[in-house]
């Protein structure tokens, strides 16, 4: 019998994975940032929580080196199939994949250094759960470093384009119908301390963008690959569709447009 496809809200498609490619690229220097002030170096063993394809996982590959070891945890199957296809031939020997669903049983990884949780929790139904695995796979004192949305309405475009907050609304209502939350970086603190955590530091990192500019293909790029991904589960139709993809080719001829970034919170937690 065919494997089913583990799929979430934004889809495990190759679009999807072309975004999460291009993502982790715009969104590398200040990943690296977070990993060196989390402390992971040379020999470091980490988990990659919920790590798609695994662009960041490949990254921590080279970062803790042939002494080190990153376990990238997924339950999608062809997400992970991707990755797999890039740790053939003996490249990236460093990294497991383990095919898990993080709101299911425990994870079978303890005393690790770090793990790494990036726009995961925003898409679990139970974020405790979420963070009682991570603390399980850590030893007293690893660290956990999320960055996860803080104020995802920060996403706009100026000047305002009303169809594009519809937008904005429409991404807060399927990842909510779907039992995520996309603020989800507010609740991280209390159930952190509930969970023997302290919290080392944390960060806002909100973006702007001009339509000439490299980063501007980041949120565009969402809008371009979510609108059809909506329409094919249904949320809205395909004239609602055109009318948003509309007023983001406006804002991309307007030389006086910014593109707002929705809000990430970078947390950086040790375990005590
Ligand atoms: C937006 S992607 C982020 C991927 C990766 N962390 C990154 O930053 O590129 C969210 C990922 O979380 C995974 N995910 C969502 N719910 C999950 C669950 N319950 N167990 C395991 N993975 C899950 C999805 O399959 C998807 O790969």
């Amino acid at each position: 019998m065919a494997q089913r496809e583990r799929d979430y809200v934004l889809g495990t498609h190759d679009a999807e994975i072309d975004r999460l490619r291009f993502q982790h690229e715009v969104w590398r220097d200040e990943v690296h940032a977070a990993w060196r002030s989390a402390g992971i170096g040379l020999g470091s063993t980490v988990a990659d929580i919920g790590a798609g394809p695994g662009f960041a996982a490949l990254d921590l590959a080279r970062l803790v080196g042939p002494t080190g070891r990153v376990f990238a945890v997924e339950r999608s199957v062809r997400f992970l199939q991707y990755l797999r296809g890039e740790t053939r031939d003996g490249a990236y020997s460093n990294i497991d994949c383990i095919e898990a669903d993080l709101m299911h049983a425990p994870l079978a990884l303890t005393g690790l250094d770090a793990v790494w949780c990036r726009w995961v929790a925003c898409f679990v139904p139970d974020v405790g759960m979420l963070v009682d695995r991570l603390a399980g796979c850590l030893r007293k004192g690893g660290t956990a470093i999320f960055h996860e949305y803080a104020v995802y309405g920060s996403y706009q475009l100026l000047p305002p384009e009303p169809k594009f907050r519809d937008f904005v609304d429409a991404v807060y209502e399927s990842w909510r119908e779907e039992g995520g939350e996309p603020d989800i970086a507010l609740a991280l603190p209390k159930l952190l301390a509930e969970r023997g955590f302290s919290i080392r530091s944390a960060r806002p990192i909100g973006l702007a963008a001009l339509p000439n500019e490299r980063l501007w293909h980041w949120p565009a790029g969402f809008v371009r690959t979510n609108v059809p991904r909506l329409l094919e589960l249904g949320r809205r139709d395909a004239a609602w569709g055109a009318e948003v993809l509309a007023a983001l080719e406006r804002a991309e001829r307007n030389p006086a447009s910014i593109f707002l970034t929705p809000t990430v919170l970078e947390i950086i937690a040790e375990k005590i």
